[in-house]
C-alpha cells in the first residue's frame, strides 16, 4: 500500500504588503530586498480572518480538488508554530469546520520543515493501513512572530496556508522513503523565545547551513527513491530566499527550468510554503500529474528533509 498525492489546495489573506513600505520606517530599501532575497511582496493577515480560517479554505479547495468529502477523511496533520491558541492547535477545529467525522487530528510543529514532517507521517500511516485518507496541511501566520523593526528579518516572513489530501492506494511509487534531520546544536541561530515570542535569526549562518543540508537531504532521498537528479521533473524547495534554492539547486545539478520559484509574492510562509509552492507551481502549469517532485526544507532547530514524490499519481483506491 502506497500514499499518493491526489488533490492540493491553498489560501492567501488578502492584504499585500510590499517591499516599498518598509523603506517608511526601517534603514532597508526595495532593490536591496529583492536582490538579497528575491521577495517583492508577501500577504499578511489583518482584520477578523484568522488562521484557521485561511486552513479551512485551503483544505475544502484541496478536498474539491481530490473529489473527496469531508467524512472520508481519517486524520488531519497540521503543520503550524503560529496557530490562533497556544492550545488547542489548530487541527481539532479545522476538522470540526470541515465537518470530518472522527477524524485524528494534530498541530505538528518542526518550523519550517513541518509540512515535510507532517507528509512523512501521514504517508507513513497510510503505508501501515492505519489512515486512508489524510488532509496534511501547512498553515502558518509567521507576521505574529516577527519583529517590525529588525531589518533582518522583517523583510522575509509572511501568511498563508495549503493543504493537501493524502490517498492509500496500489500506485507504483506515491511518495518515496523521506530523509528527515535534526541538529539541536544550532537552536540558537533560529528560534523565537517563549516570553518575546519573536522570531530571531543569525541569517547568514542559517542561510549556509540550509543550502549545504537540503542539498545533502536531497541527494539522499533521490538515492533512496532509486533515482537521479535527471529523474526530477520540478524541484520545489522552501521558499525562503531565491539565492538559497538557486544555490542549492546548482549543487544539486538541477537546470533553472526545473526550479519552483514564488518567494517573489509569497517570502517566507515556513510550514506553508512548500504546499503554497506545489499549488502555485500546478495553477501555473509547471506541475502535471506523473511528475517527479523533489521536496527539501530546512528550517529552525535545526530540522531539515527532503522528499521524492509522484505528482497525482492515479489511484486505485484500496478495499
Ligand atoms: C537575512 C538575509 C536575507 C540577509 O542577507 P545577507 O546577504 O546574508 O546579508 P548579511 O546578513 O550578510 O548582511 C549584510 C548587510 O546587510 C544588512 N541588512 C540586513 N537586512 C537588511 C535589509 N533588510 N536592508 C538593508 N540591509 C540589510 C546587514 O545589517 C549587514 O549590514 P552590515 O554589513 O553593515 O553589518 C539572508 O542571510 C538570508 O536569507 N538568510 C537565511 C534566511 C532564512 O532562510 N531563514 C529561514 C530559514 S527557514
Amino acid at each position: 500500500m502506497r500514499a499518493g498525492v491526489v488533490g492540493i489546495g491553498s489560501a492567501l489573506p488578502e492584504h499585500v504588503v510590499t517591499n516599498k513600505e518598509f523603506e517608511a520606517y526601517l534603514d532597508t530599501t526595495d532593490a536591496w530586498i529583492q536582490r538579497r532575497t528575491g521577495i517583492r511582496e508577501r500577504r499578511i493577515l489583518n482584520g477578523a480572518v484568522t488562521l484557521t480560517d485561511l486552513a479551512v479554505e485551503a483544505c475544502v479547495a484541496a478536498l474539491n480538488d481530490a473529489g473527496r468529502e469531508a467524512a472520508d477523511v481519517d486524520h488531519i496533520i497540521v503543520a503550524t508554530f503560529t496557530p490562533d491558541r497556544l492550545m488547542p492547535g489548530l487541527a481539532p477545529r479545522i476538522a470540526k469546520l470541515l465537518g470530518t467525522e472522527n477524524a485524528g487530528a494534530i498541530d505538528v510543529n518542526a518550523a519550517c520543515a513541518g509540512f515535510l514532517y507532517g507528509l512523512d507521517q501521514a504517508a507513513a500511516l497510510i503505508e501501515s493501513g492505519r489512515v486512508k485518507l489524510a488532509l496534511v496541511v501547512g498553515a502558518e501566520a509567521l507576521s505574529r512572530v516577527t519583529d517590525k523593526h529588525d531589518r533582518g528579518t522583517a523583510i522575509l516572513f509572511a501568511d498563508g496556508a495549503a493543504a493537501v489530501v493524502l490517498a492509500s492506494g496500489e500506485i507504483e511509487h506515491g511518495c518515496a522513503p523521506f530523509v528527515l534531520a535534526s541538529d539541536g546544536e544550532h537552536g540558537d541561530l533560529l528560534y523565537a523565545g517563549r516570553d518575546e515570542r519573536l522570531l530571531r535569526m543569525e541569517g547568514q549562518e542559517v542561510y549556509r547551513h540550509a543550502v549545504e543540508r537540503m542539498v545533502e537531504a536531497t541527494a539522499e532521498a533521490l538515492r533512496r527513491a532509486g533515482m537521479t537528479v535527471d529523474d526530477v521533473d520540478l524541484l520545489v524547495v522552501h521558499q525562503a530566499n531565491q539565492r538559497i534554492i538557486e544555490s542549492a539547486a546548482r549543487r544539486l545539478g538541477v537546470p533553472e527550468e526545473k526550479v519552483f520559484l514564488n518567494v517573489d509574492t509569497i517570502a517566507n510562509t515556513s510550514s506553508a510554503s512548500i504546499p503554497l509552492a506545489l499549488h502555485h507551481a500546478e495553477l501555473a502549469g509547471r506541475l502535471a500529474p506523473g511528475d517527479t517532485v523533489a521536496l527539501a526544507a530546512f528550517g529552525g532547530g535545526f530540522v531539515w528533509g527532503a522528499g521524492i514524490i509522484k505528482w497525482k499519481e492515479r489511484v486505485h483506491a484500496s478495499a
